[in-house]
């Protein structure tokens, strides 16, 4: 039975990445943060009592800035592979906390490839590290954006994933550890935190139907992102992991659109008539460097994983208001 370690196993992905790997049969573990207050919500249906016999899944206490228990967990887990997923994620907030992002979101990622050097050489066992890299790394780089495009980050979420991706390459190239990047675009779901625009727009409008809201507010209504389902990014997560040779992958669906469509799409949807009613515009909300325009050009994700997006914008967009409403 393999085993998965995960990092930011409560977040979006790390949700839906758990569900997979246990389909397919692995031993999961999480690493989660303590708080005092749930942070389970995305994760419950997953949990199994550990006094049951067979149970697959396991969640252990643990943070990014902890470089001794990511240590522990490693040599004490044993996993085949490692899925880094944790990150101070909100681009917007980067700019507020630029400090905590960049030890998170990019030394997090040294303090595990750290471990897994130490772990490699004392124990002779390899470790396949799957890290979440992000096409926040193109910045202000002309569209489309593939694995040649150079990096340009604009935030300093960015330049700390930028931090992560180089770290990952050069453990690769050093030491020969089987690290891979994952460059992926934008992607969404009804577990989306409710402070990206997607989600904000979408709870909005359940709110505004449900009548405990007349509007909501949002920032740049012009930026333009390549938006896909996040359930299938999770997919070419493990395929990049099963590959004899490590790689770096863009994923994206190939289509671009902007938080406009986005608003235009979901208001549609629910039968609210038209958005502008219903959308007002907050200074608050733009970033003081913005990240115009993303597209992705993921054919090298087709030809080599097989991987292909096949929910596009106006399904997710159903998808989302759907859940939203129904909750
Ligand atoms: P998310 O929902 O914000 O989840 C982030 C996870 O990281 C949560 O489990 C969070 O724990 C955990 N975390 C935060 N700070 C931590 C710390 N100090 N130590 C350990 N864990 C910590 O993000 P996501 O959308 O699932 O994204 C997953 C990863 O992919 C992130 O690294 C993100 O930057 C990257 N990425 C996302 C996208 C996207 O469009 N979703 C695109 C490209 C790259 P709590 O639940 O306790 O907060
Ligand atoms: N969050 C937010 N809130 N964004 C807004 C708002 C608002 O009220 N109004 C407009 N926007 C615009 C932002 O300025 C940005 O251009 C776009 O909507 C998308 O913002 P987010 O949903 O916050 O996502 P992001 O693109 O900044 O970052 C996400 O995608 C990255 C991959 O490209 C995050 O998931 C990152 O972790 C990920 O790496």
């Amino acid at each position: 039975m393999k085993k998965a370690l995960i990092t930011g196993v409560t977040g979006q992905d790390g949700s839906y990445l758990a569900e997979l790997l246990l389909e397919k049969e692995y031993e999961v573990h999480g690493v989660m943060r303590r708080a005092s207050t749930f942070n389970t919500a995305r994760i419950e249906h997953l949990y199994q009592d550990p006094h049951v016999e067979g149970v697959r899944f396991f969640l252990h206490y643990g943070d990014l800035a902890d470089a001794n228990t990511i240590r522990k967990l490693i040599y004490n887990i044993r996993p085949d592979e490692i899925y880094n997923l944790g990150a101070q994620s909100h681009v917007r907030v980067s700019f507020d906390i630029p400090e905590y992002t960049a030890n998170i979101t990019g030394l997090g990622t040294l303090r595990i490839l750290e471990a897994m050097k130490d772990y490699e050489h004392e124990t002779g066992a390899k470790v396949k590290l799957y890290q979440a890299s992000s096409s926040e790394l193109f910045g202000d780089a002309p569209p489309p954006q593939n694995e040649s495009t150079p990096f340009s980050p604009r935030s300093p979420y960015g330049i700390a994933k930028l931090f992560s991706y180089h770290t990952a390459k050069n453990y690769r190239e050093a030491y020969g550890i089987f690290a891979v990047n994952g460059i992926l675009f934008n992607h969404e779901s009804p577990r989306r935190g409710e402070t990206f625009v997607t989600r904000k727009i979408t709870r909005g409008i359940a709110d505004i139907v449900a009548g405990k809201a007349d509007k909501i507010y949002l920032g740049n209504l012009d930026a333009k992102r390549d938006w896909g389902y996040a359930p299938e990014y999770v997919e070419a997560m493990w395929r990049m992991l099963q590959q004899s040779e490590p790689e770096d992958f863009v994923i994206g669906t190939g289509e671009a659109h902007t938080v406009r469509e986005f608003c235009e799409a979901g208001f549609r949807h629910a039968g609210l008539g038209d958005w502008q009613t219903y959308v007002g515009i907050d200074h608050r909300y733009f970033r003081p460097t913005e990240v115009d325009f993303l597209l992705a050009d993921p054919r090298k994700a087709k030809e080599k994983l097989g991987w292909e997006a096949k929910i596009k914008f106006e399904d997710l967009a159903k998808i989302m208001v759907d859940a939203d409403l129904k909750k």
